[in-house]
C-alpha cells in the first residue's frame, strides 16, 4: 500500500524480461513484474509501474508487462476468492519534482490513456461477465495539509479518485442509488458525479464517477480537484502528493487483461484555471452536501463574462465603423 518510490534492481528486471521474453509473445526488451510489490521506473524517471498486490489472498495472480519504452502496459490477472475485496492495484505513479504541490498552485494535471479490459487472449470466454470480472479503472490521488504526509498512500487525510470505468457494478465509497442529484462536473464531454465517505484506513475519500465507461481520454483533470476547494469540501492549502493511474482488481474466474496504450501524465504548477460555466451546472448546487459560503475568487464570474462579451462586441463594432 505505501508508495515511496523504489527502483526494481536492473539486473533482476533483465533476468525476468529475458525469461518471459522466451516463454511468451513478449519481446526481450519488455519488463515483466509478477511479485506482490514490484516496481519499474522508466529511463526518463517520469513514471514508476507497480504491481501493488496489497490485497493478494493467494486465490490468483497479477503480472504486468511494460513495453514500448514504458508507454504501454498490460496487467493480466485473476482472483477467485473474496469478490468484494480489492486484490491488486497495478498502476503507474507520476514522479515529479513538482510534487507535493499545493492545490492553490496546481495549474494542470494532464492524464491521457487508451485502455481495454477483456478476457485474456488465451481465455476461451468472450465477455467479462462470463468470467464474473469485477474491477475499476481509476486515477488515485492523495492530499494532506502536511507536504511530507502527502507523499504517501496511507498517511494523508484525503484520497481523491476519478473513476473512468467500473465493471460488475463496482461503485465508489459513499455511492448510493438514493443520491439522485450528486454534484456533477463535465470534463471533455463526460459527466463525473461526486461521492464521498471515509475508508477503512480513516481517510476521507472523494470520488468522481464517470456516467459511463471512458476508454480513451487525454485531458486536464485539475478542475475535479479544484472543485473540492472551490465548493469548500477541503482547503486549497492541501498538498497533492501522490498521483497514480491503474485498475483496482476485485474478482475474475479466469485471466483478464487490462491493456493500456498511449499513456501519459504531466503536472504544471501555477495559478488554477478559472472554471467555465459548462463545468458548473446550476442544478448541482442545491444538492451539494456542503453549503456554499463565500464565492471563491477563482470561480466563474458572470460580470467578468459580461465585460468580455461587451468588449468583443465593441471590437467588432469598431471594425465595422473603421471599415465603412
Ligand atoms: C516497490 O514499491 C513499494 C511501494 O513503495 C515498496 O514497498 C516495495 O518495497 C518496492 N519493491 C521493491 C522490490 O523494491
Ligand atoms: C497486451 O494486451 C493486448 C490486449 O489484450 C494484446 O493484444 C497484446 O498482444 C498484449 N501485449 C503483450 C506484450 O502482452
Ligand atoms: C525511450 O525513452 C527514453 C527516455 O525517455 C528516450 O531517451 C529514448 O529515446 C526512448 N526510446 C525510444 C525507442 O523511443
Ligand atoms: C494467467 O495470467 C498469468 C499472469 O498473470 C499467467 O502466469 C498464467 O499462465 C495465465 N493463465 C492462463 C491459463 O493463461
Ligand atoms: C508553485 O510550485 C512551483 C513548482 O513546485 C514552485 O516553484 C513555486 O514556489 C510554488 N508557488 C507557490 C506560491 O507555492
Ligand atoms: C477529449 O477526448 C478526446 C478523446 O479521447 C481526445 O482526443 C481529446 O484530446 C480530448 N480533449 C481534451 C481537451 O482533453
Ligand atoms: C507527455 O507529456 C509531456 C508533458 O506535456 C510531454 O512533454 C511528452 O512529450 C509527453 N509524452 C508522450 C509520450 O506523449
Amino acid at each position: 500500500m505505501p508508495t515511496p518510490l523504489a527502483m526494481y534492481p536492473a539486473l533482476s528486471i533483465l533476468k525476468l524480461a529475458v525469461l518471459f521474453g522466451l516463454a511468451s509473445s513478449a519481446s526481450p526488451s519488455d519488463v515483466v513484474l509478477c511479485g506482490k510489490y514490484e516496481n519499474y521506473t522508466t529511463p526518463s524517471g517520469a513514471f514508476t509501474f507497480s504491481t501493488n498486490q496489497w490485497g493478494a489472498d493467494g486465490s490468483g495472480e497479477d503480472c504486468i508487462t511494460i513495453f514500448n519504452n514504458g508507454t504501454m502496459f498490460n496487467s493480466t490477472w485473476k482472483w477467485s476468492h473474496n469478490p468484494q475485496s480489492v486484490h491488486s492495484f497495478p498502476n503507474i505513479n507520476l514522479n515529479s519534482a513538482k510534487l507535493p504541490l499545493q492545490l492553490s498552485n496546481l495549474s494542470a494535471l494532464n492524464i491521457g490513456a487508451s485502455w481495454t479490459m477483456a478476457p485474456a487472449s488465451r481465455t476461451k470466454k468472450k465477455s467479462l461477465a462470463a468470467i464474473s470480472a469485477a474491477a475499476d479503472v481509476v486515477v488515485d490521488m492523495f492530499a494532506d495539509l502536511d507536504p511530507t504526509r502527502a507523499d504517501s498512500t496511507t498517511l494523508p487525510q484525503y484520497e481523491v479518485m476519478i473513476w473512468f470505468a467500473a465493471f460488475d457494478g463496482k461503485k465508489p465509497i459513499g455511492y448510493s442509488s438514493s443520491i439522485t442529484n450528486p454534484p456533477t462536473q463535465t470534463l471533455n464531454d463526460t459527466d463525473f458525479s461526486l461521492y464521498m465517505g471515509p475508508n477503512t484506513n480513516g481517510q476521507y475519500v472523494y470520488s468522481w464517477l464517470a456516467s459511463s465507461n471512458v476508454n480513451n481520454f487525454d485531458t486536464d483533470i485539475s478542475p475535479l480537484l479544484h472543485y473540492l476547494w472551490r465548493e469548500k469540501y477541503i482547503s486549497e492549502s492541501n498538498y497533492l502528493g501522490v498521483v497514480q493511474f491503474g485498475s483496482e482488481t476485485f474478482h475474475a474466474t479466469s485471466n483478464v487483461t487490462f491493456s493500456v496504450r498511449n499513456f501519459n501524465m504531466s503536472i504544471e504548477a501555477g495559478t488554477p484555471k478559472p472554471t467555465t460555466s459548462a463545468a458548473t451546472p446550476s442544478s448541482t448546487s442545491s444538492s451539494a452536501p456542503n453549503p456554499k459560503k463565500s464565492q471563491a475568487s477563482g470561480r466563474f464570474n458572470p460580470s467578468l463574462a459580461l465585460v468580455m462579451m461587451v468588449t468583443t462586441i465593441c471590437t467588432i463594432c469598431s471594425w465595422v465603423i473603421l471599415g465603412t
